[in-house]
């Protein structure tokens, strides 16, 4: 049986609720696999040169429902050139994604006064690279490498809901703390009276916090993130951006090694942050104690009394509450269809460590076992107050839903952005619902 049965036949029984596939004679099928298309009939020009094969006889009539392209072109082949521009992607986002670190392949990757910097670190220190911990390295590799994706293709995600449900939580956080941080801002100058505020986001990702800032109304944003490529990404997103621009700043920097300070121009540290922003990235300093007090240093130093630093992040306690009851004979792993937690072992006395407590998280299309590390609470409260960053919010994921959704601004965000639909019913199923509240949403104050 040629390959490509199993598939047809599956495509075939998903369809077997339209009106066409029950008319769907075996002989089509037969013909399909009878007539393999063997390699040389596939080369770029006999696409190019061979005339069109004539249809196929028509025993129902093709009427499809949902069309992408206008009626009979898909019957037209492919010419030469179009074959040829078909072979680059043409969404930029897409070819960056396909190269290589640019921060190995070019020295000058980072704005020229930064890259002396950065060279002059190097020379004192053999590479930076070989200090880069094994698991940073899995981190960069897995978000490096990690395409990003267009609307089209983002819709299809099997776990858009949950997606669409964490975008809703940081545009609540933002609104709800970030905004508040903006008005005590030092005034904007004349003319531009509705954008004030300075913003960095530490582990900006690809970016996929600028939409939100804008809104915000952020006037100044630095984006830092150990992923270069993402770091590209983000920076042409902000490009890409519609409507009023805000200034902005991108840098490849592993934020809980090295001072933001080396890789930020000085002027752009005056005035200080308003807000500092660490969505779904924070854990991955707690490595060790050193990295978390660097992670916490970098928030702190350039952040104005007064200032915000919000984010979120998985919540030790939820996990703890997961781990613990665990059969020390059984897997120490937990989770669903979604999501999977897995820990190296049960540790003796179920002695847990402060800094360090390892697990690889898999999220469906998201995260393919990372290693991350569990975030005890009370020692980061502590920890940060040694930093002058003192809790003011700290809130389960399902718990905000619970006192958000009501609230006029945000419930209507849930319709806008997806959460729900015009019936208000969610597109997350029960996995995915588990799934979110893994995760819980913080603010800190700089006194
Ligand atoms: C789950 S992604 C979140 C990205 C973005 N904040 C968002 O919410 O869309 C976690 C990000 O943390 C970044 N990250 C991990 N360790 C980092 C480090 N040491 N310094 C800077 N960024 C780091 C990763 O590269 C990745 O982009």
């Amino acid at each position: 049986m040629p390959r490509g049965y199993d598939a047809l036949r599956d495509v075939l029984a998903s369809n077997s609720n339209s009106p066409i596939s029950p008319t769907l004679t075996r002989p089509h099928i037969s013909n399909i696999l009878n007539d393999p298309i063997s390699p040389t009939s596939m080369s770029s020009s006999s696409i190019a040169s061979q005339p069109p094969a004539p249809p196929p006889p028509q025993s129902i009539p093709y009427n499809p429902t949902k069309r992408f392209t206008p009626p009979a072109s898909v019957l037209i082949p492919l010419t030469l050139e179009e074959f040829e521009s078909f072979k680059i992607p043409r969404n930029a986002l897409r070819v960056l994604a396909q190269r290589p670190d640019p921060a190995l392949e070019n020295p000058n990757f980072f704005p020229p006064n930064i890259a002396n910097a950065k060279r002059k670190r190097e020379d004192d220190d053999e590479s930076g690279s070989q200090k880069r911990s094994r698991d940073s390295g899995l981190v960069v590799h897995h978000y490096n490498s990690r395409p990003d994706v267009g609307v089209h293709e983002r819709r299809e995600s099997p776990i858009i809901g949950l997606k669409n449900f964490n975008n809703w939580i940081k545009s609540v956080l933002i609104a709800k703390f970030a905004k508040r941080a903006f008005e005590g801002a030092p005034p904007p100058p004349p003319g531009d009276l509705k954008s004030r505020g300075k913003v960095l986001d530490m582990g900006c990702g690809k970016g996929g916090d600028l939409q939100k800032w804008q809104k915000a109304r952020v006037r100044e944003y630095v984006g830092l993130d150990i992923a270069a490529v993402s770091v590209e990404q983000a920076r042409f997103r902000w490009e890409q951006l519609r409507g009023k621009k805000f200034a902005a700043h991108f840098a490849a920097l592993d934020c809980f090694v090295e001072p933001i300070a080396s890789v930020i121009p000085s002027a752009t540290l005056i005035p200080p942050f308003d807000v500092v922003s660490m969505q779904f990235c924070m854990h991955y300093a707690f490595e060790n104690e050193t990295k978390a007090r660097i992670m916490l240093d970098n928030v702190s130093k350039y952040l104005r009394k007064g200032g915000v630093f919000l984010g979120t992040v998985p919540n030790g306690e939820w996990i703890m509450n997961r781990l613990s009851p665990l059969s020390p004979t059984s897997e120490p792993a937990f989770g669903n269809s979604v999501y999977r937690l897995t820990f190296e072992e049960h540790l003796k006395k179920r002695k847990y460590p402060t800094f360090g407590h390892r697990y690889t998280f898999f999220l469906k299309d998201a995260v393919e076992n990372v290693p991350e590390y569990v975030v005890h609470w009370d020692h980061f409260t502590k920890l940060a107050e040694e930093y002058s960053l003192y809790s003011i919010y700290r809130e389960e994921f399902h718990d905000i839903f619970q006192s958000e959704r009501e609230d006029k601004e945000f419930g209507a965000l849930l319709q806008r952005m997806k959460v729900v639909d015009s019936r208000g019913v969610s597109q997350m199923d029960e996995d995915q619902w588990e799934a979110a509240n893994i995760y819980l949403g913080f603010a800190f104050e700089k006194r």
